[in-house]
């Protein structure tokens, strides 16, 4: 059911910005499922229990970008960019996606700042 939703969510996405990524058809199966890699999982855990979720959605912007845009953005970036993406988490910043502030998250740790950058980045595989 909520692959079904996600789905949904992907082709209102695909209608609203035209559609021209060449990576996605129309008949909505545009990801692989990834929900039983044990990356994904562990990351979206993470990502629960650290509330990301009050200022990103997966499809849609919040007050931060949304979680498949993100992933779309970094999706041909070089391994480096886990670290850095993690690093950013937990320094927060600016600049990327607007003016509006990711506050810092420093009681990460690394490891759990990377484990929800990976679980980011399978969201456009
Ligand atoms: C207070 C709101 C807020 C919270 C809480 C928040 N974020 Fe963000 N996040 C943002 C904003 C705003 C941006 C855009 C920053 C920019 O434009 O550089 C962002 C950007 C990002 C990016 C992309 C960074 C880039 O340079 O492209 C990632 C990845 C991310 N957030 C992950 C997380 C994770 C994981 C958490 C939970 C630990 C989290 N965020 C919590 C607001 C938030």
């Amino acid at each position: 059911m909520k692959k079904v939703v996600i789905a949904c969510f992907v082709i209102a996405l695909m209608a609203a910005c035209g559609g021209s990524d060449s990576k996605e058809d129309k008949s909505g199966k545009t990801t692989t499922d990834n929900s039983t890699n044990p990356d994904y999982q562990n990351g979206l855990a993470l990502v629960a229990k650290n509330k990301c979720m009050t200022c990103h959605a997966i499809d849609q912007k919040l007050t931060g970008p949304a979680y498949r845009e993100v992933s779309k953005k970094y999706a041909n970036s070089s391994d480096t960019i886990v670290s850095h993406l993690a690093q950013k988490i937990i320094s927060g910043g600016k600049g990327v996606w607007g003016e509006i502030l990711m506050t810092p998250h420093p009681d990460l740790s690394k490891d759990d700042a990377e484990a929800m950058v990976k679980y980011i980045l399978l969201l456009s595989k």
